[in-house]
């Protein structure tokens, strides 16, 4: 065997031999709402085990991230973002996808698929003359919500936050820099259920400071706002706080969905306390989902009629349209003409709208091809179909308990779009072993196996040693997650994954730790950092 560290070339004859055995049946044998229109083809094969080893080891050195993505013949769970396979249905709209400099055909079709998923709320269309492919006519409702395309989720973030710093009494000084996350240092707050990372990151970087005020209690929507804390802070600081944030589902805390009691309630303290009330929307569907399979009085409403009456709820919001879009690319931002936002902040459409010109493009097109504004269109149409998101958080819970029948530590109940592997419990709680990053190693040996997982934890988190929360047993944060890309795997793919996941727990004690030898200080360090096995 190649020149590989023995804990490797061990490793390397034990997934030989998984691969060798017969795999254990599926447990269920529901049909999948879909048939296959398109694949591709791998660039090699389960059984180039030692391939994979050397290309892992010497060229991506163990960042998951730096794995050319077609060695990986297995599942890639590095994110369900931008990963879907989509329909052939939205591969036909790619072909009528108008290409115009200004105002192409898919632009408008667009505004009148946001009223059509988010409700007549988001009505987003100037008075204007339509065709319906046989009559033409006038059409002059009221536009009620000003939308913004942008080419992802982040960058729709990115643009809000730093619009929206210019309209605060108080300015931010930008804090990036400082890695300062000390909140007494800061004027404004903008709290939230779960900030995923980009947008505290957006948010911290404009200089106001992004607290996260999940709670768990409710064993059936984990992902919740915290009511009382939110109360605690409008009532002491409401007027540091230019907007509260809902993210459904919550990321962050496991893709775990929020009630639309919760998101209610969240709403009444926020009119209450004059503060106005976003959404980041990115699992819409999902987050619908849940509401219908948990919540009582919604079990008969459609997925769409249950996200309207969500939307009710919103001054504004922002999605990437990389998750519940069904689409490789594309985000946008949503204000209601007539919320509590555009009357606190009635220059920032306008502001927007220059910082789009100058960094996305016009607003017709916001970043994205004509082509991808159709492909979009078609995708909103799907992801409500209940058929659809039965199956999808079917599959990941179904892979969830694959991992636990198999003993695996998993966060519970399971989020939307992903299972979480606890790393803590995984290895058995070592503090002094932090520094060895053995979910990073978990995950390279899982890349050599032919499978991507990705450690969001005490690497990737690096803030949690800047914030002192590492040693927190509570806000400790500690997983290896496993995003289920949309409509990409079959689940014999997923328990395949499982049983890789399965082989490495139980020899865990053989997993070797890391060094770190590039990258440990730089900021945004998982995606840059070279690894090597410890001996
Ligand atoms: C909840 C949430 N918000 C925002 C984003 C950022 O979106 P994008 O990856 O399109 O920039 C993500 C991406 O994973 C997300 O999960």
């Amino acid at each position: 065997m190649a020149d590989f560290p023995k804990s490797v070339q061990h490793f390397i004859a034990e997934f030989k031999e998984l691969i060798g055995r017969s795999p254990s049946p599926a447990t269920s044998y529901i049909p999948r709402p879909y048939r296959n229109a398109v694949i591709r083809a791998r660039d090699c094969e389960i059984e180039d085990i030692e391939l994979r080893a050397d290309i892992a080891i010497n060229q991506a050195k163990l960042n998951v991230f730096k794995f050319p993505a077609n060695y990986l013949p297995g599942c890639d769970l590095l994110s369900d973002s931008g990963t879907t396979t989509m329909t052939i249905q939205q591969w036909s709209q790619l072909l009528l996808g108008d290409e115009a400099y200004g105002s192409n055909e898919g632009y408008f079709k667009l505004q009148q698929q946001i009223s059509n998923t988010f409700g007549e709320r988001w009505y987003c269309k100037e008075k204007q003359l339509t065709y319906d492919g046989s009559t033409r006519y006038f059409d002059d409702r009221e536009k009620r919500a000003d939308f913004f395309i942008f080419h992802q989720g982040r960058s729709a973030e990115f643009a809000f936050f730093n619009t929206l710093i210019r309209s605060l009494d108080v300015k931010p000084a930008a804090s990036k820099a400082s890695n300062n996350w000390d909140r007494s240092e800061f004027h404004y707050i903008i709290p939230s259920n779960g900030h995923f990372d980009t947008t505290e990151d957006n948010i911290h970087a404009a200089g106001i400071f992004p607290e996260n005020l999940q709670d768990k209690s409710d064993i059936n929507f984990r992902g919740n706002m915290d009511l009382d804390r939110l109360e605690q802070l409008l009532f002491e600081a409401g007027d540091r706080v230019p907007l509260v944030y809902i993210t459904i589902t919550n990321n962050t805390g496991g893709g775990q969905p929020v009630s639309m009691a919760n998101l209610k309630a969240a709403r009444l303290l926020t009119e209450k306390y004059d503060v106005p009330l976003f959404i980041d929307a990115c699992r819409f569907a999902e987050n619908a989902f849940f509401i219908k399979r948990r919540e009582a009085g919604y079990e008969s409403r459609t997925i769409t009629e249950i996200t309207h009456e969500a939307f009710e709820n919103a001054d504004g919001f922002h999605i990437s349209f990389k998750k519940d879009g069904l689409v490789n690319i594309g985000g946008g931002l949503a204000i209601h003409r007539d919320g509590l936002f555009s009357e606190k902040y009635p220059d920032f459409t306008e502001a927007l709208n220059d910082h789009q010109i100058l960094v996305e493009g016009h607003p017709t097109y916001g970043g994205l091809a004509g082509r991808d504004i159709m492909a979009l269109l078609e995708g909103l149409r799907t992801v409500v179909r209940e058929g659809y998101l039965a199956h999808r958080i079917g599959q990941v819970e179904r892979f969830g308990e694959a991992l636990e029948a198999r003993g695996i530590p998993v966060m519970t109940p399971f989020g939307g779009h992903a299972v979480y592997i606890d790393m803590d419990q995984f290895f058995g709680f070592d503090r002094s072993r932090d520094p060895e990053f053995r979910g990073i190693s978990f995950t390279a040996l899982m890349l050599i196996a032919g499978h991507r997982l990705c450690e969001l934890g005490i690497f990737a988190f690096d803030k949690q040693w800047v914030t002192g929360d590492i040693d927190d047993p509570e806000k400790r944060v500690n997983n290896v997650r496993c995003a289920i890309p949309r409509l990409a795997y079959e689940d014999q793919d997923l328990l395949a994954c499982a049983e890789a996941i399965a082989l490495l727990y139980n020899q865990r004690d053989r997993i070797p730790g890391v060094n770190v030898d590039f990258g440990l200080d730089k900021t945004l360090r998982h995606f840059k950092a070279d690894f090597s096995f410890r001996k």
